[in-house]
């Protein structure tokens, strides 16, 4: 305890002169983030403030037109005012945005209670084992660390193949990991020495001490995340963090209320510090919810890639979500399918995807995690300086992607967010996973699954690669609009399709592609959507979500997104089939405007 206070005295002196955070209090309705056009200065918003009775709280840190006001109550408002009262604030012409705080339901993405399983694929992994890399450390746990090759009964394909990276002397030096999560037991004994306070924050409490809350069971999420990361190597304490000579601290932001002031702020947190920020959780994994990081928050993201890492980009990576057996798909969770984060499943210790992880288009690659109850889980810290063997769920998968991004990262720190996702997809393997699972191959020969994306991550494969690779060309972004086609059989069998010609060759080698969708429905969870790229590949953009019932505004702009096509030539004629399956006969009741949206560059990424 005598401890733990030095070091939250520590980090406070450390801190306090760099952070000006602020807390919210309920109610949250009465906050409203503000953009005002152009540059702004505190005059402006002072001005725009009074002139719509709201108080000036503050200047969001690192935006330089983005400010938080506060709603003045009635009895506030000089009497002779009363009448111009509050307007909405999008109304007044200085305004670009206005955004009213509300409370975020968010959920962890681990396993707490298990489904029945139905899955009884037969799994047909490679079993010539032959153990090339001898077991080097003396961790507790070390044993149970299947998934980086330590136990010889297991076939040898069933790891992430970390240990020819030690080899190197490559262990994640220098790169700082922050996990957005519910706190770290930072004097943790197999924490302590990697533990980083200035890449640490509180938001609930907006202050420097991300401790978990003591005594909270529910709040062990966080450090079971940032062991995986970094937990210190041969102390004979739990087992070994992918990258256990990384830097590892927390952005405390659940376990309080989280709204979008809080996302975005987190998600921007320590930008000039933080190479990799891994994020294990989301939207509720329900199969209904449809939601989208707030409009700050997706301001954060795109300045954490534009200027995060001194330019080249923050890394965001992100659990897929565990809704799959309730038919849930990534794609309607808009933080998983947005371009700037890499989407994490996870694949059991047979090599199968897992019953819970969730596809979609934008699933980039997969680790391992838990199976069913009786299969091995994941190895980490546990708060109360303990351990556990029992990681689960798509949370446990996004922070292995993370340790092996770090070790990317110190083999060749020039790369940029976008390096990093092409160095996945051509360095993840397919080879152990089953084959059964959705495989298709894409108009440039990579082999795609919205399951289990471009396959497993592979540490050695990728560090190789990183190593040699060179700076991918400048993006370039081509949006073409979509025209409705009417054909009689299509109404006959309930599909609409919509036609998209690029015709320019700006972009040759296609990164992510976007669908942004707008219709109006009856039963949003009947829909299903295929797009097909003029290569001829064909992919599942919406699954069917039987527990969607949501009608009216289905799809407001929704930017479904792909990775399916990655590096192929986006030239011709793209469709979008969307199929609806109830048997309404007018479950959708317009639809519109549509527009494809296309990420890439004119020449092609190479190596050295
Ligand atoms: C868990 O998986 C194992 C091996 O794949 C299988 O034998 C077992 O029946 C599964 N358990 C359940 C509860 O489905
Ligand atoms: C090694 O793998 C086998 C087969 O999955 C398992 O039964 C055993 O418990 C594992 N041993 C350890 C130490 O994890
Ligand atoms: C990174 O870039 C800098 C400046 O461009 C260069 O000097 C350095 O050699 C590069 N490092 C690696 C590992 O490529
Ligand atoms: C594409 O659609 C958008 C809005 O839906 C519209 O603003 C834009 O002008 C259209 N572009 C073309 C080239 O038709």
């Amino acid at each position: 305890m005598c401890f733990r206070n030095v070091v939250v005295f520590m980090v406070s002196i450390l801190l306090i002169s760099l952070i000006d955070g602020f807390k919210l209090n309920a109610p949250l309705d009465k906050y409203f983030l503000v953009a005002l056009k152009d540059y702004s200065s505190f005059v402006d918003a002072l001005q725009v403030a009074r002139h719509n009775h709201y108080k000036f709280v503050k200047k969001i840190d690192g935006f330089q037109n983005i400010f938080l006001f506060e709603k003045l109550p009635e009895w506030k408002i000089g009497y002779g005012n009363k009448r111009s009262g509050h307007k909405p604030l999008q109304e007044d012409s200085r305004v670009l945005w206005a955004s009213q705080q509300k409370i975020l339901q968010r959920d962890k993405r681990d396993l707490i209670n298990y489904d029945e399983d139905d899955y009884n694929e037969i799994e047909d992994h490679n079993s010539n084992y032959k153990q090339t890399h001898q077991p080097t450390f003396n961790d507790e746990l070390w044993e149970h660390q299947w998934y980086m090759s330590t136990n010889s009964s297991l076939p040898k394909a069933l790891n992430l193949n970390v240990l020819p990276v030690y080899a190197k002397g490559i262990t994640g030096r220098n790169v700082r990991v922050a996990v957005l999560d519910d706190g770290i037991e930072y004097d943790h004994e197999d924490l302590i020495q990697n533990y980083d306070p200035q890449i640490s924050w509180n938001y609930n409490e907006d202050n420097a001490d991300p401790y978990p809350k003591p005594d909270d069971d529910d709040s062990s999420h966080g450090t079971r995340c940032a062991g995986e990361i970094a937990m210190m190597a041969n102390n004979k304490k739990c087992g070994v963090g992918i990258a256990f000579n990384s830097r590892i601290g927390c952005i405390k932001m659940l376990g309080g209320l989280v709204y979008d002031l809080l996302e975005g702020s987190s998600l921007g947190f320590g930008l000039d510090k933080v190479d990799i920020y891994s994020s294990s959780w989301g939207p509720m994994d329900n199969g209904q919810t449809m939601e989208a990081p707030g409009i700050f928050a997706k301001e954060a993201l795109e300045r954490g890639v534009a200027l995060g890492r001194r330019g080249l980009g923050s890394i965001y990576v992100w659990a897929s979500g565990n809704g799959r057996k309730k038919g849930d798909n990534c794609n309607c969770d808009g933080y998983a399918a947005s371009i700037y984060t890499i989407t994490v499943g996870s694949a059991d210790d047979k090599g199968r995807g897992a019953w819970y992880s969730e596809k979609c288009a934008s699933v980039m690659t997969v680790t391992y995690s838990s199976g069913n109850d009786s299969d091995q889980m994941i190895t980490t810290t546990d708060v109360g300086n303990s351990c556990t063997v029992q990681h689960t769920g798509t949370s446990a998968s996004a922070p292995l992607a993370a340790g092996i991004i770090a070790l990317g990262l110190e083999a060749n720190p020039n790369l940029s967010w976008r390096d990093v996702q092409h160095i996945i997809v051509r360095s993840a393997t397919r080879e152990p996973l089953t084959k059964g699972d959705d495989w298709q191959k894409n108009g440039a020969g990579l082999m795609y699954s919205t399951k289990l994306g471009f396959g497993l991550m592979d540490a050695d494969a990728f560090v190789n690669l990183a190593q040699r690779w060179r700076t991918v060309p400048k993006q370039k972004i081509a949006k073409v609009n979509g025209s409705l086609i009417e054909n009689p059989a299509d109404a006959l069998s309930n599909t609409k399709r919509i036609i998209f010609a690029y015709t320019a060759k700006t972009i040759r080698h296609l990164e992510h592609v976007q669908v942004i969708f707008t219709a109006t429905c009856q039963c949003r969870g009947a829909l299903e959507m295929y797009l097909s790229s003029p290569s001829g590949t064909q992919t599942t953009i919406l699954d069917r979500r039987p527990r969607d019932f949501y009608a009216d505004n289905c799809f407001d702009s929704w930017p479904f997104m792909s990775v399916a096509t990655w590096s192929e030539n986006p030239y011709g004629q793209w469709q979008l089939e969307i199929r609806d399956s109830s048997s309404m006969g007018n479950n959708i009741r317009s639809i519109g405007p549509v527009q494809l949206v296309l990420y890439g560059t004119t020449h092609a990424p190479s190596t050295t």
